[in-house]
């Protein structure tokens, strides 16, 4: 297997954790280059169910070397109570894991904004894991970087220059409690001394691996239409997670992609705050997020579920130049007497092909839909493309068309072996 980009191509939660899994085994390394434990990736095993937020889901695969890019945002708290889970459960980090010098840490504060702008305005429906005002730290000079976190004098000095400028933020403007310096650089230097060994340069790492032919996954956090740039901004995350991110996040060059591929989700989900031309009315709602468990898996919000939208992931295609696409979750359309297709939208009688990026425009988008019968039939148990129902293949040929790209895999439940190739 070359070096590949896994990519989620509508909201988020498609099942990249599923497909990781997958393929993880032809990988030496397995790299996560945007976000944090905004993320939940859910890897099922038999009987056991692992979340992954901040740790490559290549780490339930012996031997693979998983690393935590640049671009990442880390909050130490959250992933020492991950190398924790995974190690009750029998699985060494030590050795397998490293993490970026350069990528930014999350502090209490971070936290803390974050759930005060929803409490305020409430209108994006964050995680609250301070995702974003870690990377406004980024992108306005201000961050600490696990480097610096490392570094006691540099750790210091601008641990106090944000406390300096944070403070009154909080005092003087929400009314709540300043973060004391000394109680935030106990913390930290404690988390330091714990998660100072996965320090790494993974920027020579992953080139030197690479040169030595070594074979790179990169798993996406979120999904495009979450993207900064790319996404229904500003209902996005704050990172890019589309596919150039992963060579922002990472420090890999594009001239070293093979491939990348879009994880689909047979229907759309969304969970948070903005535009969803396709959102179910209620019974439809209920009757899909209780099959397909449409609950978040960091959140544990209900998530908003529609039919697949079509515009969306063209839109997918074109910014991550997704080349094959895994669908997922084809089983939860089991029982329907029919499935709609958005084709595309119309907003005030003019007719959208391409994803509008006036997000009033989005706002009032109604879907134009083509319908097809259901299929009625228990997919879970098939292992085969040839075995499906003749109107679930029909259903994946019409995605694929409007697609204009490759179905390569089609996954019927969130187990190992409900996956098969062959389209
Ligand atoms: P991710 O964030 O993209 O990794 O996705 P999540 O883990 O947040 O959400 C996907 C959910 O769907 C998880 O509970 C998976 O176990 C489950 N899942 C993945 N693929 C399938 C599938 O083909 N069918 C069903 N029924 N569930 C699936
Ligand atoms: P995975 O990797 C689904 C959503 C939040 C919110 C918006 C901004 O599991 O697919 P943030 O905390 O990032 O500032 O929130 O983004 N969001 C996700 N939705 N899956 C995710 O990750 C998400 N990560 C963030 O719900 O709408
Ligand atoms: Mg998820």
């Amino acid at each position: 297997m070359p070096n590949i980009i896994i990519i989620g191509a509508q909201w988020g939660d498609e099942g990249k954790g599923k497909v990781i899994d997958i393929y993880a085994p032809k990988a030496d390394y397995i790299v996560r280059y945007q976000g944090g434990n905004n993320a939940g990736h859910t890897v099922v095993i038999g009987k056991d169910k692992f979340v992954l937020h901040l740790i490559p889901s290549g780490i339930l695969h012996k031997g693979k070397i998983c690393v935590i890019g640049n671009g990442v945002v880390v909050d130490p708290k959250a992933l020492l109570e991950e190398i924790e889970m995974l190690e009750k459960k029998g699985i060494k980090v030590d050795g397998r894991l490293f993490i970026s010098n350069t990528a930014h840490i999350i502090f209490p504060y971070h936290r803390k904004l974050d759930e005060l702008k929803e409490l305020v305005k409430k209108n994006i429906g964050t995680t609250k894991k301070g995702i974003g005002p870690c990377y406004s730290d980024k992108v306005a000079r201000s961050g600490i970087r696990l480097a610096d976190l490392l570094n006691d004098e540099v750790f210091r000095d601008k641990l106090k220059a944000n406390l300096d400028e944070k403070n009154p933020i909080f005092s003087k403007i929400y009314n709540v409690q300043e973060f004391s310096f000394d109680a935030i650089h106990e913390e930290y230097t404690g988390y330091a001394k714990r998660i100072g060994k996965y320090a790494c340069d993974s920027v020579v790492m992953l080139n030197d691996a690479i040169k030595k032919k070594k074979r790179i996954l990169f798993e996406g956090a979120q999904g495009t239409l979450l993207d900064v740039d790319h996404g229904t901004y500003p209902f996005v995350t704050s990172s890019n997670a589309t596919a150039g991110g992963a060579m922002t996040g990472t420090g890999v060059g594009p001239t070293k992609i093979d491939k990348v591929v879009g994880i689909v989700k047979a229907y759309t989900t969304r969970v948070g705050e903005g535009p969803f031309p396709t959102e179910f009315e209620q019974e439809m709602l209920d009757l899909i997020r209780e099959k397909g468990g449409e609950f978040g898996a960091t959140t544990g919000r209900p998530r908003r579920c529609g039919w697949f939208d079509s515009v969306v992931v063209k839109h997918s295609v074109r910014v991550n130049g997704i080349g094959e696409i895994v669908i997922t979750k084809l089983d939860v359309l089991d029982d329907l007497d029919s499935i709609k297709i958005c084709t595309s939208y119309e907003y005030e009688g003019k007719l959208y092909k391409n994803f509008p990026s006036d997000i009033k425009v989005l706002s009032g988008c109604k879907p134009v839909y083509e319908e097809m019968p259901g299929w009625k039939k228990d997919t879970t148990r098939i292992t085969a493309y040839s075995k499906l129902p003749v109107n679930a293949k029909k259903y994946l040929k019409r995605i694929q068309n409007l697609l204009e790209t490759k179905i390569v895999l089609v996954s019927v439940g969130s187990e190992r072996g409900q996956t098969f190739s062959n389209i």
